[in-house]
């Protein structure tokens, strides 16, 4: 049985940008663990969010691991200047390379957390030779390229059968589980095997984080 406490990790792209230091302050007195970050380039989702620069700009007021999900193609061009930006954690898709192992090794070079992301169609034996590099895995239950949509509820399996696949190959590996994600599944999604839980709007549409965030933790602490 899983003992592991959860770790909440708001996604900034729900939050309010033209309050953005504001935003951070809050979130963090809030009970954020860690702060999500959506990267979009318009190619490889259809969207295009931030670059580095708003990064290190999050990285000056945050005193918080910054997560850093690379929704790109070609992730091998922008490594290092994510990673100078100041993020402690980085996630490539799966479906964005062809070299991911050289890639988490670059990550990981860096001091920083390398993770593999997988899209909601994507099966998991795609990252079965790729497990062993990586620090954690995050599995989309959307298609990215959006916050505010819909958990597809199919996906949830996903996480058990990644759970299963970590303790054989990769014990140390955390699951990170990203998208539609509120307080009527939480609970679910951290039971199945999750550890780090990305919640945008959930979270940024309330006035009271804290609160949000004080409830996904009880309903998910709750269930052991
Ligand atoms: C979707 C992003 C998610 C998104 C989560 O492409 O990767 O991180 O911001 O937001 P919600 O919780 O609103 O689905
Ligand atoms: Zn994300």
């Amino acid at each position: 049985m899983k003992k592991n406490s959860v770790l909440i990790a708001p996604s900034l792209l729900s939050a309010d940008f033209g309050r953005l230091k504001d935003e951070i302050e809050k979130i963090e007195e809030a009970g954020a663990d860690i702060l999500h970050i959506d990267v979009m380039d318009g190619h490889f989702v259809p969207n295009i969010t931030f670059g580095p620069i708003m990064v290190s700009a999050v990285k000056k007021y945050s005193s918080r691991p910054l997560d850093v999900h690379l929704m790109l193609t070609n992730p091998e061009n922008f490594i290092k200047t994510f990673a100078e930006a100041g993020a402690d954690m980085i996630s490539i898709h799966i479906e964005a390379t062809n070299h991911a192992q050289r890639q988490l090794d670059e990550i990981k070079r860096y001091n920083i957390k390398a993770g593999i992301a997988l899209n909601p169609q994507t099966p998991l034996h795609h990252i079965k030779y790729v497990i062993s590099y990586v620090d954690f895995i995050l599995i989309m239950t959307v298609n990215p390229g959006f916050g505010g949509q819909k958990l597809l509820s199919p996906i949830i399996k996903k996480i058990k059968d990644c759970k299963e696949l970590c303790e054989r190959d990769n014990p140390d590996c955390q699951i990170e589980v990203d998208g539609g994600i509120d307080l009527t599944n939480v609970a679910e999604i951290y039971k199945m095997g999750a550890e780090i839980i990305v919640s945008g709007n959930a979270i940024f549409k309330e006035n009271d984080y804290a609160a949000v965030i004080e409830k996904m933790r009880s309903l998910c602490m709750k269930i052991f």
